[in-house]
């Protein structure tokens, strides 16, 4: 026994826009097909952020929702973390404007920046916080403005990304029946070109030129990550089951990035999960990067798919490269 809190999730909530820029509508823009992009993806569509909408504004309906579930006002939330790659603006971090907005006065808020892996990477961050007795809540968000940074004359990467906001509240708990088992976090900065948007940070600062070459864009080797994130799903959940000894019968759902349909058939199909042990929006969503994980999860949880006491695996991976995994029990 030990005194040490654990971290348990308190509540989730997400938000989606209303605009859908589906396949027929991205047949209008470049030489793509409805059929092209639903065998290689399995996306049908994507939501995109209306006119006023950002990601700061996406994630505060998002964590009112969680606050909401969760039953914690937002005066009591320590810490609020924004996993990101599409902030309100560089300076400040956008965790700065969900506060001002949910009036979070005692919180710390900062963003990280892990890509896709942003919601995971913020998981074991929040653990340890929680862990160390330091926070006793915090709102954990990932929250995207995609379409702000796609490049809609581009067709191996346009038809593949989405905006939204997906939060959890995190809370101290001494139960030992709930809360994050286990994170594995991992990255490789061997491979940072993989998927990059070079322009307007401190290499090549927004200029005419920057511009002129689509360079506030991301650009993605998608074969290559393709096969990346074909193997890092397998040999995260392989090492989460492993490590907290748990069985596919003992795992209610994994909750993985939304990449790629195939992606995620393949690997889930070699490691023996039925598709009922899978929670699929990407055909709704498209990639929502940092917003995918935690998204996937609200869903899940008000769709009555999860429950208190169910165990579920997340696992995620993207640009960095990063990737990882987080073991919860509901
Ligand atoms: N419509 C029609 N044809 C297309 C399109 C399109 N939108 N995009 C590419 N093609 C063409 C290519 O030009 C190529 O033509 P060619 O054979 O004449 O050269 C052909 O289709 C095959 O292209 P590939 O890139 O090999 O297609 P692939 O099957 O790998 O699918 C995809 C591409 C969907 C991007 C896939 O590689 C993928 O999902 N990769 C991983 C996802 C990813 O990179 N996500 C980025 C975010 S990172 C993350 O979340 C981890």
């Amino acid at each position: 026994m030990t005194d040490k809190p654990g971290a348990a999730i308190a509540g989730t909530g997400s938000y989606i826009p209303e605009k859908v820029l589906s396949n027929f509508d991205l047949m209008k823009l470049v030489d793509t097909s409805d059929e092209w992009i639903t065998v290689r993806t399995g996306i049908k569509e994507r939501h995109i952020a209306g006119e006023g909408e950002t990601t700061a504004s996406m994630a505060v309906t998002a964590s009112e929702r969680a606050l909401e579930d969760a039953g914690v006002r937002a005066e009591q939330i320590d810490a609020i973390i924004c996993a990101t790659i599409t902030p309100e603006m560089p300076l400040p971090a956008t965790a700065c404007f969900i506060q001002d907005k949910l009036g979070a006065e005692q919180a710390a808020a900062f963003d990280i920046a892990a890509a896709c892996s942003g919601f995971i990477y913020g998981l074991e961050i929040s653990k340890m916080f929680i862990e160390s007795g330091r926070y006793e809540h915090v709102l954990l968000v990932g929250s995207e403005t995609l379409s702000r940074i796609t490049d809609y004359q581009d067709r191996t990467t346009c038809i593949l990304f989405g905006d939204g906001a997906g939060t959890a509240v995190l809370k101290a708990s001494n139960d030992r029946q709930e809360g994050i088992i286990y994170t594995n976090l991992k990255s490789d900065g061997h491979k940072w070109d993989m998927l990059q948007l070079p322009g307007c940070g401190s290499r090549y600062p927004a200029s005419q030129e920057v511009l002129d070459k689509r360079m506030q864009y991301m650009k993605i080797q998608g074969r290559a990550i393709y096969k990346f994130a074909v193997n890092s799903m397998q040999e995260l959940i392989v090492d989460a089951m492993k490590k907290c000894d748990l069985s596919v019968d003992d795992v209610k759902m994994v909750v993985p990035h939304q990449v790629n349909r195939r992606i995620i058939d393949s690997a889930m199909g070699k490691l023996g999960f039925p598709a009922e042990k899978v929670y699929i929006n990407i055909d709704r969503c498209g990639n929502t990067s940092s917003a995918s994980v935690p998204i996937a999860l609200d869903e899940a949880r008000r769709e009555g798919k999860l429950v208190a006491g169910d165990t579920i695996i997340m696992v995620a991976f993207g640009g960095g490269l990063t990737w990882g995994s987080a073991v919860v029990k509901l």
